[in-house]
Order: C-alpha cells, then sequence, then structure tokens
C-alpha cells in the first residue's frame, strides 16, 4: 500500500501517543510512527487499518528517526509522547542527531516540569523549535477528544492550529455541553474546540501542573465525601454510589463525581465484594500536585486545599503506621444520628461545591500570580472553557467559571465574582456543619476543612499576623508596618530595654 509524505510524526507509541496518533488520523491527517519498540510500533499501524480499512494506509510506522524524518513534509512537526523528564532531551538528542532542521517543530505532550520546558526553548534554539502541548484527558481523551494547552512560537501555533482544532474534544456553542465522540474514524467537525494558544514557552506546562494541583484537589474533596458517608454514617458503596450519581445530576455534574460512582458500584471479580474495598489505601503520584503546592510556596499564593491534598496522599503512604496509630490513639466514637442523615448528605453536597470552588479559586489565583510575575498574558476565560470537555477536571462547573472571568477579566480571586460570592455565602452554614461534624467525629477531611478556612481567611479583615509581627519583632528585630502609618515605613520597639521605645527603621 502507498503512503504519502506524511502531515506530522508521533514519537513515543505508550497508550497516549497511540491514541493521539489515531486521533489525528480519524481528522484526516497522515502520521509516521515511531517507537524504541518494534512491537509498539506495528500494532499501531494495525490498529490503524484495522479501525477503517477503507481509508487505507494512513499511519505507518518507522524503524529509525531519520526514515521517520524523510517521510515528513516540510516544515516537519513531531509530537512526542514519552515521560517528562530525560526521555524528552533522549529524543531531542536523536532527532538532532537524524538531520532534524531549524524550522522543525517538536512538540512535548507529556507532563514536563514548566521550568525545563523553557529551558529546552532556549538551549534547542537554532536547531529546531521547541513547543510544548500538554494534554490532559487520559486514554478516552487523547484517542477521541483531549484538551490541549499549547504554548510556545507563536508561528508554530499557528502551523499546528488546524491539526490542534480537529483533535480536540468539543463543546456544543450554543450550549456549552461536550460533545460526545466514542468512535473510531470519527469526526466533528463543529463545536468549540478545547484548545487554545495559551501564551510563550512554560506557561502551557505551568497551566496544566495548576490543572492537576486542581485534580488532585478535587479528587480528595470526593474522597473526604465518601469518607463522611461511609465511616461517619456507615454508608456501604453501592449507596454512596447513588448518592453521587444523584449529586451528577446537580452543580456538582462532573467527570471526576461520574468516575467515582463507577468505582464505587464495581464489583471485584475475585471476591465479589464492592472493589473498593479491596483496593489498598495507598494512594500513588507522579508530581505534578507537588509541583504545584511548591510553586505556590515560592510565589507566596495561598493553594491549601491544592497541598493539602498532596499531604492527603503522603498520608495515605503511611499505612503502616497509620494501623499502629488507629489502636493506639484515642478518638470520639462516631456516633451521628440516624435521623439527621438526610439532612448531612445534603449539607455535603453544599460543602462539596463550596470547597470545589475555594480550590479552583486557589489554582487560578496561583497562575495569575505566577503570569504576573513570568510577563505572560493569561486568557482565563479561555482557559476555563478549554477544561469544559476533554480533561480530567471537566464539569459543568467551568462554564461558570469561564462566564465569570469572560465578564471580569481582571479578577484576582474567584470568591470576588457574584456567582460564587453569593451561593457560598448561601451555602457556607451547611459546609461549616459538615466540617464540624466530621470533627466532632473524628472523620479527617483536611481538603474540606482547609477549603473552608481559605474562605474564612479571605472573609477576614484583620488576621492575627499583626501578633505574629509582634512575635517577629520581639525576637528578631524584624520590623512592623503601623495601621496608622503609611505603607512600607518599618518600625522596631526596643523590646529588651527597661524603657520600651519605639525606632522608625526607614
Ligand atoms: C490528565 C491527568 C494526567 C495523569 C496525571 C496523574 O490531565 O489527563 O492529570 O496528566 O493522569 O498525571 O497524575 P498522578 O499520577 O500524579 O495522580
Amino acid at each position: 500500500m502507498k503512503f504519502q509524505s506524511a502531515d506530522i510524526g508521533v514519537i513515543g507509541l505508550g497508550v497516549m501517543g497511540k491514541n493521539l496518533a489515531l486521533n489525528i488520523v480519524d481528522n484526516g491527517y497522515r502520521v509516521a510512527a515511531f517507537d524504541l519498540d518494534a512491537a509498539k510500533v506495528s500494532a499501531a499501524e494495525q490498529q490503524a487499518l484495522a479501525e477503517v480499512p477503507a481509508r487505507g494506509l494512513v499511519l505507518k510506522g518507522f524503524d529509525s528517526m531519520s526514515a521517520l524524518l524523510q517521510s515528513l513534509s516540510k516544515p516537519r512537526v513531531l509530537l512526542l509522547s514519552v515521560p517528562a523528564g530525560k526521555p524528552v532531551d533522549g529524543v531531542c538528542q536523536a532527532l538532532i542527531a537524524a538531520g532534524i532542521d531549524s524550522d522543525d517543530i517538536v512538540i512535548d505532550t507529556g507532563n514536563s516540569l514548566w521550568t525545563d520546558t523553557i529551558a529546552r526553548e532556549q538551549s534547542y534554539k537554532g536547531k529546531f523549535i521547541f513547543f510544548s502541548s500538554a494534554v490532559s484527558g487520559g486514554e478516552v481523551g487523547a484517542r477521541f477528544g483531549p484538551s490541549l494547552m499549547p504554548s510556545g512560537d507563536k508561528t508554530a501555533w499557528e502551523h499546528i492550529a488546524p491539526i490542534w482544532r480537529a483533535i480536540a474534544a468539543k463543546v456544543d456553542k450554543a450550549t456549552g455541553q461536550p460533545i460526545e465522540r466514542t468512535q473510531p474514524g470519527q469526526a466533528i467537525k463543529d463545536g468549540e474546540p478545547c484548545t487554545t494558544y495559551i501564551g510563550p514557552s512554560g506557561s502551557g506546562h505551568y497551566v496544566k501542573m495548576v490543572h492537576n494541583g486542581i485534580e488532585y484537589a478535587d479528587m480528595q474533596l470526593i474522597c473526604e465525601a465518601y469518607q463522611i458517608l461511609h465511616q461517619g454514617l456507615g454508608m456501604n458503596a453501592a449507596e454512596i454510589a447513588s448518592v453521587f450519581e444523584q449529586w451528577n445530576q446537580g452543580k456538582l455534574n462532573s467527570y471526576l463525581i461520574g468516575i467515582s460512582a463507577e468505582v464505587l458500584k464495581q464489583q471485584d471479580p475475585l471476591t465479589s465484594k464492592p472493589l473498593v474495598e479491596m483496593i489498598l489505601d495507598k494512594a500513588g503520584q507522579k508530581g505534578t500536585g507537588l509541583w504545584t503546592a511548591v510553586s505556590s510556596l515560592q510565589i507566596g499564593c495561598p493553594a491549601p486545599t491544592i497541598a493539602e491534598a498532596v499531604y492527603a496522599r503522603a498520608m495515605s503512604t503511611q499505612k503502616a503506621l497509620r494501623l499502629q496509630l488507629s489502636q493506639q490513639l484515642q478518638g470520639p466514637q462516631t456516633n451521628i444520628d440516624a435521623a439527621q442523615r438526610q439532612a448531612l448528605i445534603e449539607a455535603l453536597e453544599a460543602a462539596l461545591y463550596c470547597a470545589k470552588v475555594s480550590a479552583y479559586a486557589q489554582g487560578f489565583q496561583l497562575m495569575a500570580m505566577n503570569a504576573k510575575e513570568q510577563g505572560w498574558q493569561l486568557d482565563f476565560a479561555a482557559i476555563a472553557s478549554i477544561w469544559r470537555a476533554g480533561c480530567i477536571i471537566r464539569a459543568d462547573f467551568l462554564q461558570t467559571i469561564t462566564d465569570a472571568y469572560q465578564a471580569a477579566p481582571q479578577l484576582d480571586n474567584l470568591l470576588q465574582a457574584q456567582s460564587f460570592a453569593s451561593v457560598l455565602s448561601q451555602l457556607q452554614p451547611q459546609w461549616r456543619q459538615v466540617v464540624a461534624t466530621a470533627a466532632l467525629n473524628g472523620v479527617p477531611v483536611p481538603c474540606i476543612s482547609s477549603a473552608l478556612a481559605y474562605y474564612d481567611s479571605f472573609r477576614c479583615a484583620t488576621l492575627p499576623a499583626n501578633l505574629l509581627q509582634g512575635q517577629r519583632d520581639f525576637f528578631g528585630s524584624h520590623t512592623f508596618e503601623r495601621t496608622d502609618k503609611p505603607a512600607g515605613e518599618k518600625y522596631h520597639l526596643n523590646w529588651s530595654q527597661a524603657e520600651r521605645t519605639l525606632v522608625k527603621i526607614g
């Protein structure tokens, strides 16, 4: 079968790379593919042929980087789907050795650290154009429509944009709802694509990193709701699944609530018990949530719920110690009156929504503060809109965020948006009821409670940092500003002298 020159090369045919390649051919482009594992190359080629035999050889595998490069039309576009870190540089070096040209475009689609991406763009300058486009949506997203967060050289973006818009998830322009695509060979021509140019090099990977930080928080919030229903109310997995399914019809509607209900309904093939009860309670992580928390600490942007979600995963891995301390440390008897059950479930739905708003507010403010430091002009309405479909945190709620930023692009924090401020004001008593009930019954809810503390901290015109500054000045002469003097004027009290005098330090 004849194969004409390819529109794009895909390097790395793991689940994500192969599915992106199949998605691209569904949309009418020809793909040249390469992987160090020859079996993966032929499997991808076979699958593309088998899925739609009539279209012929539209995905062809190559056994060397130079053969791959020769098969591509100019300027060449190469999509890398390899693990973040050293493998990205390994492939870039191999492409240089194989004769890549300075106007060719190499796109890193992995979850790379954003500062590595900035460094790579610089270090490969003159050899090829290093571009990045983080992908969200897991394997199904990659296959049938992910959310894509491209950033880097603007001309490179204009060159690849038609392919990116074609393969991205789509939302219905009128309803804002995702347009389902589930069949090989299918392509969706209308609808708004879930991709937009994010900004200069590194910005797309930063935005994807924060997406993942929010994802960590959102997942942990749902898990805490499960813990309250399970440990606090003694509900079984099937009962909790039906509560989640009901919530999924309301304002909590999201992919993550939907899959949580699916997981809870699943029976274990080995024991016939609910599978969730047979899954060991030790959470894994690849690092993007940690990077988000670290970035928030470095910038000084409060993101406690995202950080707590990372800590919750770390706490989960301390299984042996938890087993030991569960026998040693005292707590209250769980004692929730059965008569309160329905009211608590309703309060939990409200609390989960409020905590979710709080966590997203943290993530969006973090992006805004880092963008300011980096000199990026991020469009938050556009970012929220490309998360409405395709990605892991997709939810109806992203439309409300899109609307909030469309109405006020310069919002410092989502809590300022009236659409959120009024709902949180109305629901906060139930949020408090849930946190209090959890605390009184010894159910740990680090994310739901930290999200409430974040909300309450912003409600405080005065925080106890006045006392803290006094403490700092007392032991270290660290100075303080005064409420009655201009900002920036520093004062110190001579705490150690008999007569404590106030000194203006500049
Ligand atoms: C996505 C996911 C994806 C991946 C995470 C999992 O947006 O498609 O976030 O990037 O599933 O990397 O991360 P952890 O292994 O850290 O949970």
